[in-house]
């Protein structure tokens, strides 16, 4: 693989992704399709070498751009998406636009241009929740939320192109992610940077003992490498970090490394249709040879002081856009 499109490179695991294939394979140059929403980030990709990287601002639902920046590629990995669940409950109209029509634009451009490998990131959050348990790949999906459901449509969408036009599409389900240059939307670096602010932490009330399997983001970009060059055309791979915490430990957690108390810990109301607990056995990718390599407690230690350090990346996202998002989503609560 020479020549790698990937598509939301400028967003969080994106740009990791980037970054990693950069310094793992020193022959591959990576053409960078982002469209900039507000979670498109070129200080994620500051120092890149330009020889070696070319970006193009785009929407993956633009057809004509979506051909021209594919042309030439062996490989495209779509990262591109509307990520965040609260957004989707706020209303989901962009994200059945990306996550759906832009993943349809995506598999029909790369069945006419006969791209050897597709690989399209998904999530765990297609399962649904599980009380007991882990799912495996070949388990039922059942998305309760937009965002899951609008990934759910565009994975199920992008493999009925490997069984109807037999298009190479191989799909990763990867677990919550973590590490720098995390939009601050997400519980993790909305979070860390409240307590560093000592400002209060939203916490979901009825929701403190949710589950999410921590995943730091180097694993999963490693994870999707793995899927990317070992896995077979057809397949579905979980990547799972392993971490299962609930939000109350998480929070506790982000507490201590940041030296504030639990008098920060604000309960607000609990997001609909809160998923309770996500679990995936990564057991399929792991017999490709993958494994995950962040121990949880140094991940957790790397990423809180990332952010205690480079408060010039996420004080302007702050106070940007960010700001009138925050007042609607929780200013009210
Ligand atoms: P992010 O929100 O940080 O970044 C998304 C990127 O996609 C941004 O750069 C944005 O500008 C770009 N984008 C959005 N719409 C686009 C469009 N129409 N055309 C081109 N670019 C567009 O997201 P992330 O957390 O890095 O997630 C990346 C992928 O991984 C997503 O597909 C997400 O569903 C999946 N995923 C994320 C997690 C997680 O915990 N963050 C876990 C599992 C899977
Ligand atoms: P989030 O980071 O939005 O990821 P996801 O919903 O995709 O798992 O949320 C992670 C968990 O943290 C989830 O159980 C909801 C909870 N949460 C809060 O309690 N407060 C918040 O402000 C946010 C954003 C999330």
């Amino acid at each position: 693989m020479k020549r790698i499109l990937v598509t939301g490179g400028a967003g969080f695991i994106g740009s990791a992704f980037v970054r990693y294939q950069l310094r793992t394979y020193p022959d591959v140059h990576i053409v960078n399709l982002d469209k900039m929403t507000y979670a498109g980030n070129l200080d994620n990709l500051r120092d890149l070498d330009p020889n070696r990287h070319t970006f193009i601002r785009g929407d993956i639902a633009d057809a004509a751009i979506v051909s021209s920046a594919m042309e030439g590629c062996d490989a495209v990995v779509n990262f591109a998406a509307e990520t965040h669940v609260d957004r989707s409950i706020l209303g989901a109209t962009e994200f059945l636009r990306t996550n759906v029509d832009g993943v349809y634009n995506i598999v029909e451009t790369a069945k006419k241009l006969g791209v050897q490998r597709v690989l399209l990131v998904s999530t765990d959050e297609v399962y649904g929740s599980i009380e007991e348990g882990s799912f495996k790949e070949t388990d039922p999906l059942n998305p309760r939320n937009p965002y899951s459901a609008a990934k759910a449509g565009g994975e199920l969408l992008g493999r009925s192109y490997f069984t109807t036009f037999g298009l190479p599409v191989i799909v990763t389900r990867g677990s919550n992610t973590y590490g720098p240059y995390q939009y601050p939307e997400k519980v993790l670096p909305l979070f860390v940077t409240n307590a560093i602010d000592s400002e209060p932490l939203p916490l979901y009330r009825g929701g403190e003992h949710n589950v999410r399997d921590w995943l730091y983001v180097d694993d999963h970009c490693s994870g999707i490498d793995t899927a990317l060059r070992k896995g077979a055309p057809g397949e579905i791979y979980n990547v799972a970090g392993g971490n299962e915490r609930e939000n109350m430990t998480l929070t506790n957690k982000i507490l201590e490394l940041t030296g504030r108390d639990e008098s920060l810990i604000t309960l607000v109301a609990d997001r609909p249709g809160h998923d309770r607990r996500y679990s995936i056995d990564p057991g399929k990718l792991k017999a490709l040879g993958w494994a995950p390599a962040m121990p949880w407690d140094n991940g957790m230690e790397l990423t809180v002081r990332w952010y205690q350090e480079n408060e010039w990346w996420w004080r302007k996202i702050k106070s940007g856009e960010f700001k009138e998002y925050y007042l609607k989503q929780y200013g009210n609560r």
